[in-house]
């Protein structure tokens, strides 16, 4: 597809074939943004599909990404770039002995730079990019200014701030960012989500694929969970609840296999224990969802 191909035939094609459900409002706003050369900050909880949208989006629109996963320990060296010692020795400091980290390689080929987490990378790695971000250019020691090529944008994720133990993002590098927010989709959206990504691996059960819509959003509203268990929870527990038989017992044994690690207990929910506040969630959305 051609990088300005009008964002409606973008929109069909991520919906035919990459299997993208709805979110035709975040796909046209990041194709602007992406557009313009601005750079994007995608907000939203974990699961929600921020990588999925921006890598379906960058690779429909022809543009290569550069992937940098941000944890505590990140250096800025890590993410410019290094001097190699041994060919230092050898052959001195200059462009030979410089080896590019991500943001010097996404610059030099006018990549997408897609930092997954930014706001936990150390505060000094963040002040690395505030010049990359509006000059378009960083300052390499021994070597002088690397300039960005046309097309170099950096999309970044963030979880939101209520579920960040880690910084929060800097008002200078904040300036500097467009904001798409994620949020969960609507019920016959994530009921697509489950249809699209689950039919190819076994014949349809549609009971458990309602057990399984239910019970990951009923997580989301129940006071026994700070944090409720999002699609990608969903679609893990649907395949092994389905692997184990189909049934309403296989639904809940898989249910203590695939949402423990996927969600985060309110005060009252730890008064509990996480078992009993999966089988409470369970029991309670038994009711609602349509028998077999
Ligand atoms: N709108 C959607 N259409 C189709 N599939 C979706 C959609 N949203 C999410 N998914 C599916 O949900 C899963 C999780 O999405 P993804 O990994 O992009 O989430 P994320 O927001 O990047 O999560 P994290 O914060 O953990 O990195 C993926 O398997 C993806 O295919
Ligand atoms: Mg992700």
């Amino acid at each position: 597809m051609k990088a300005s191909a009008p964002i409606k035939e973008i929109l069909t094609t991520l919906h035919k074939k990459y299997g993208l459900v709805g979110r035709e409002f975040e796909v046209e706003n990041l194709v602007h943004c992406v557009r313009t050369g601005k750079h994007v900050l995608l907000e939203g909880p974990v699961g929600v599909g921020k990588t999925f949208l921006i890598a379906a989006v960058a690779e429909l629109l022809g543009r290569a990404v550069v992937r940098v996963d941000g944890d505590s320990r990140y250096t800025e060296q890590k993410l410019t770039g290094w001097f190699d010692p041994p060919t230092v020795l050898k052959k001195g400091y200059g462009a030979d002995s410089y080896f590019d980290g991500p943001l010097a390689q996404a610059m030099r080929n006018g990549s997408i730079l897609f930092i997954n987490e930014l706001n936990r990378m150390p505060e000094g790695v963040q002040n690395v990019l505030l010049p990359a971000l509006d000059e378009r250019k960083i300052e390499v020691p021994r070597i002088g200014t690397l300039k960005a090529k046309e097309g170099f944008t950096v999309v970044a994720s963030q979880n939101p701030r209520e579920f960040v133990a880690t910084s929060h993002l800097s008002e200078a590098l904040l300036d500097r960012f467009e904001l798409i927010t994620l949020t969960y989709q609507a019920e016959a959206e994530e009921r697509d989500i489950l249809k699209g990504a689950t039919t190819y691996r076994s014949a349809a059960n549609d009971a458990l694929l309602e057990w399984t819509l239910h019970f990951v959003r009923a997580t989301r509203n129940s006071a026994l969970f700070k944090r409720g268990a999002s699609i990608r929870a969903g679609l893990s527990l649907y395949d092994i609840a389905q692997e184990m038989g189909g049934k309403w017992d296989d639904f809940l044994r898989a249910t203590t296999l695939a949402i423990p690690t996927r969600v985060e207990l309110s005060e009252e929910g730890l008064e509990q224990g996480v078992q009993k506040a999966i089988e409470q969630t369970a029991e309670q959305i038994k009711k609602k969802s349509r028998s077999p």
